[in-house]
């Protein structure tokens, strides 16, 4: 038998898909170069600024504009009144074992709540818009409910009246936040909704490729997320800013870290070459929240190690790291800040799955084989 060597066997491989340009999407642009992000061709400087909610811009995600005032209150209610979960879930969340992972808890009750939705089946656009708004509905409940179980605490209805990020912090913690607490919260949720082909996006993309229905593409993403190197940094972010008690250690801590070839959680990016612009958004509430909870020092560290890394390395921090303190001064656990980020890049998911669907083909590269041919197959009873 002849073997065909020059197929794909001999193409160039792209060691992490670096600079592969693997889908079209006018969702989002990250502007590597320039140091930019665009969310629909709006600069997320004036998305930061300007926006009164996340639910605005997951408006303009799914829709591609911006709403007016009477749609944004139309689909906030929209999304309000499917943030319920089934009790079926709930009691499963219950029985997982109090050592497990957050992250992974939440990647196996996204997975469960197919097993109710109503439309699980159906993969018409209309049926995949209402799972997708369903999913954004249900992430930040899933996330406070897992919380409250893991405190003893009965967990909470979300209220009606209130937005997401209102929502997430009152089922947290049972009690409204302050208009800081609440603009703080819709600054994260916002600033983390989209990120070009991110790993998670474009793992989502991928089973959405296949035909696989809306949940299953969803879980794919959960699971991407979860590592170190994606949404799992901001996690080791506060890890790390607690073996730090003082800003005179932060030199000799992060110098050990790197002569010993470790990477610092929460900088570098594969495509930014200038700072991530969400940083600055963070670093300012992380400064501001820092400062009225009398934790000045947690920020001082913070900044410091920046400082440094960037003077010994050349690299910026990314939005993971300012991310750890403001939700650190949020009283949300750092095992749950991966799913915090999760509970808004579920819009961006989404966008990203419907978009798929409507341009779609079946997402399957190819490698370069490096093994043997034709070699001799000896029978069991001769190996
Ligand atoms: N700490 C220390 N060094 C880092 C670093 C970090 N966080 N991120 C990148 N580098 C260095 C690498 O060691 C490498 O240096 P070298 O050329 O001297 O070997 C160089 O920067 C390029 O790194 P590379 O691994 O090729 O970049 P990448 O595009 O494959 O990886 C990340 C991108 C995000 C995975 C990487 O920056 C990282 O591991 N960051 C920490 C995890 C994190 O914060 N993830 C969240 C991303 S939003």
């Amino acid at each position: 038998m002849t073997v065909d060597l020059t197929n794909d066997h001999e193409g160039k491989v792209v060691r992490g898909l670096e600079g592969v340009v693997a889908a079209e999407t006018d969702i989002s642009y990250v502007d590597g170069v320039n140091g930019d992000l665009y969310y629909k061709g709006y600069n997320i400087h004036d998305i930061a600024d300007n926006t009164t909610s996340y639910i605005e811009v997951v408006h303009l995600l799914l829709h591609s504009e911006l709403p007016t005032k009477k749609q944004l209150s139309d689909f906030r209610r929209e999304i309000v009144t499917d943030m319920r979960i089934p009790t079926q879930v709930v009691d499963m969340m219950k029985i997982m074992p109090p050592s497990s992972h957050p992250m992974d808890v939440l990647r196996t009750a996204v997975s469960a709540l197919a097993y109710f939705d109503p439309d699980t089946s159906d993969n018409s656009y209309e049926a995949n818009y209402r799972k997708g708004i369903r999913l954004i509905a249900q992430i930040p409940t899933l996330v406070a409910s897992l919380y409250r179980i893991r405190n003893g605490n009965s967990i909470l209805s979300p209220d009606p009246n209130i937005n997401t990020a209102a929502n997430i912090l009152y089922m947290f913690h049972g009690k409204l936040p302050t208009k800081l607490q609440t603009r703080a919260m819709d600054l994260i949720l916002l600033l983390h909704a989209d990120h070009g082909l991110n790993a998670s996006t474009f793992a989502a993309r991928v089973t959405a490729s296949t035909h696989a229905d809306m949940h299953a593409a969803v879980t794919t993403a959960l699971g991407t997320l979860k590592g170190p190197l994606h949404g799992g940094a901001n996690e080791r972010v506060m890890k790390m800013l607690k073996e730090i008690t003082d800003v005179a250690e932060v030199d000799e801590y992060i110098s050990t870290m790197l002569s010993q070839g470790q990477r610092v959680m929460g900088f570098g990016h594969r495509v930014y070459k200038k700072e991530d612009p969400r940083t600055a958004h963070l670093r300012e509430m992380s400064e501001e929240l820092c400062s009225k909870r009398g934790n000045q020092k947690l920020y001082e560290i913070s900044h410091s190690i920046e400082e440094h890394v960037f003077k010994v390395k050349g690299i910026y921090p990314n939005v993971d790291f300012y991310s750890a303190t403001v939700q650190h001064a949020l009283g949300i656990p750092e095992e749950f800040y991966t799913t915090i980020f999760a509970a808004s890049r579920i819009s961006g998911w989404v966008a990203h799955i419907l978009d798929q669907y409507e341009n779609n083909r079946l997402i399957r590269p190819t490698s370069k084989y490096t093994g043997k041919f034709n070699r001799e197959f000896l029978p069991i009873s001769e190996r």
